[in-house]
């Protein structure tokens, strides 16, 4: 946690609103993944948070990156190849897979030089990949169940099992090479038996491939969806972790097949943290109702778009009541908390929101003109 003294240091010296970002939280996540998942290559998910300073300090960290896009393909590829040569990548496919099974077809034709790893689900897309990216890598995305999970991805992604083997064959039949599976659990899932079924599923569909004659699928993406320690209820990293390398140690024990991750949230939710000012205070119905000047369409985005809550704390102390908290725009939707427990502010004072690093400053708008949060990196 970033001390709340350097908070308001901050906040004092580049204005608010500010999203502070501490490098040294996003190298600790990462390396508790790597510790606590030693098969896995975590290939972080750029649309968390696609701040290139944050792409670049996780490449020097030994990640690579999931991409949803174009734009996040080409930071990606820009900010490693920045770096100095012995430190860029000799082969795509170590660090980056396109994991957005829909892809247009002047992307795929911009991505085709980069023989790139990609993932699909469905039959008209081997069609595309087949035309335009015809030296693509492909990763064969399965639905898996994601009961529980705070953003649901099965009901718009992935290939029911039943049809999984024919759309290995069908890419195989027009010379596409299929190099594995991938799965996505939903995202902050809290309900680890989702990773279970998963694998269960996964395997099931590479021993029926393997029986089908693809013997060559040596690669298996287990997604995202570890969840973010946002409260008390979120069970330890280090549990789901060891039901993770069990199951896979019994489902995939061939050491032939790589295992990769692509966790956003785990790496980047606990690293930011929102400091805010009070620019207008009201009694209304006799609640206190403050307006901050940052909200739901800036970062605090993920309201609308990651199904989130955040606590909206106060540096001041005192008595606490029950109080309203928007955000600067004309819209009544760009209400934060309508019950958020805050002393009696003043204008001008600072407000903070931890752990807000995912899904939030990545979906910020211009709405009414006011721009997305400043950012600054610490310990970079
Ligand atoms: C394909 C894919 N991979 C990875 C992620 C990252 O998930 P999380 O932030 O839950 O780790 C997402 C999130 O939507 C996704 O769609």
């Amino acid at each position: 946690m970033i001390p709340k003294t350097m908070l308001k240091r901050l906040a004092r010296r580049h204005g608010t609103p500010l999203f502070v970002v501490d490098h040294d939280a996003l190298r600790k996540n990462l390396a508790d993944f790597r510790r606590h998942l030693p098969r896995v290559q975590p290939y972080y998910a750029v649309k968390a948070n696609p701040d290139p300073a944050i792409v670049r300090t996780l490449y020097r960290a030994g990640a690579s990156f999931d991409v949803a896009s174009l734009p996040e393909f080409m930071t990606v590829h820009e900010n490693i190849q920045h770096l100095p040569p012995k430190e860029r990548q000799d082969f795509i496919w170590d660090k980056i897979i396109y994991a957005n099974p829909i892809k247009d077809e002047a992307t795929l034709r911009a991505l085709d030089p980069f023989r790139p790893l990609v993932t699909y689900d469905n039959f008209a897309e081997i069609g595309k990949i087949r035309k335009h990216a015809p030296h693509a890598g492909l990763a064969l995305r399965i639905r898996v169940p994601n009961t529980g999970a705070m953003v649901e991805l099965s009901s718009k992604f992935g290939a029911a099992p039943g049809e999984a083997v024919d759309l290995i064959a069908a890419a195989h039949r027009v010379g596409l090479v299929v190099e594995g599976l991938s799965f996505h659990v939903g995202s902050q899932t809290t309900n680890f038996d989702n990773y279970v079924q998963a694998l269960h599923l996964a395997s099931g569909i590479f021993r029926e491939a393997h029986l089908r004659g693809f013997t060559k699928m040596n690669l298996m993406d287990i997604g995202g969806g570890f969840p973010a320690p946002y409260d008390a209820n979120v069970r330890p990293f280090r549990e789901l972790a060891r039901l993770l390398n069990r199951e896979i140690e019994r489902l995939f024990p061939e050491k032939n097949i790589e295992i990769l991750a692509e966790p956003g949230r785990f790496i980047v939710a606990t690293a930011a943290t929102l400091v805010a000012k009070v620019i207008g205070k009201a009694e209304r119905d006799g609640k206190r109702c403050y307006y901050i000047d940052d909200g739901v369409y800036h970062t605090y985005s993920g309201i609308l778009f990651d199904h989130m809550r955040y606590p909206v704390k106060a540096f001041r102390r005192g008595p606490t009541q029950p109080s309203a908290v928007f955000g600067p725009t004309c819209d009544a939707l760009d209400t934060i908390s309508l019950a958020e427990p805050l002393p009696d502010l003043k204008l001008n004072d600072l407000v903070y929101t931890e752990n807000i690093g995912a899904y939030s400053h990545a979906s910020a708008t211009h709405f009414n003109g006011f721009p997305p949060a400043k950012v600054v990196h610490l310990n970079v």
